[in-house]
């Protein structure tokens, strides 16, 4: 048998308690444990930033993290910025096409608020190589961060 552990954390603002295995990936824990899909596997290798969160209100990519490191954690997924200023300004930037990268986008956006509140030009386009799309749409997403950042 293996050993299972308890880990308690908040997550979209909800104190939850599970159990996992020592080995249990964060991104799989929320997908299939908690039944949080939003977040995506495209490469479960910290590669394309489908799968990012925030812990602590920090960027994380959660295929790279194990479940039992959260413990006592705050984490956000995207299902917990529904409505917000970023998705917002995703939607009227029509900022995606196939949808797979967009949580990421949205949320590692939402953690560059936190990081850099006043973030230049340069600073989100560098911030942005974090994430994969294969669609081609990075001119609607720039407008979209841009226009976030604008707005403050
Ligand atoms: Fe985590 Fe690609 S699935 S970075
Ligand atoms: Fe398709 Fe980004 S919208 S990969």
């Amino acid at each position: 048998d293996t050993a299972m552990y308890s880990v308690e954390f908040e997550i979209n603002g909800e104190k939850r308690t599970i159990r996992v295995r020592a080995a249990d990936v964060l991104l799989y824990t929320l997908r299939d444990k908690l039944g949080l899909t939003g977040s995506k596997s495209g490469c479960d290798n910290g590669d394309c930033g489908a799968c990012t969160i925030l812990v602590n209100r920090q960027p994380i990519k959660s295929c790279l993290m194990l479940t039992v490191e959260a413990n006592g954690k705050q984490i956000t997924t995207i299902e917990g910025l529904m409505n917000s200023p970023v998705q917002n300004a995703f939607v009227q930037n029509q900022a995606f096409q196939c949808g797979y990268c967009t949580p990421g986008f949205i949320v590692n956006c939402e953690g560059l608020r936190n990081v850099h509140p006043h973030a230049d030009e340069e600073t989100i386009r560098v911030w942005l190589e974090s994430n994969i799309c294969r669609c081609t749409s990075y001119e609607e997403i720039h407008h979209a961060v841009k226009d976030v950042f604008s707005a403050k």
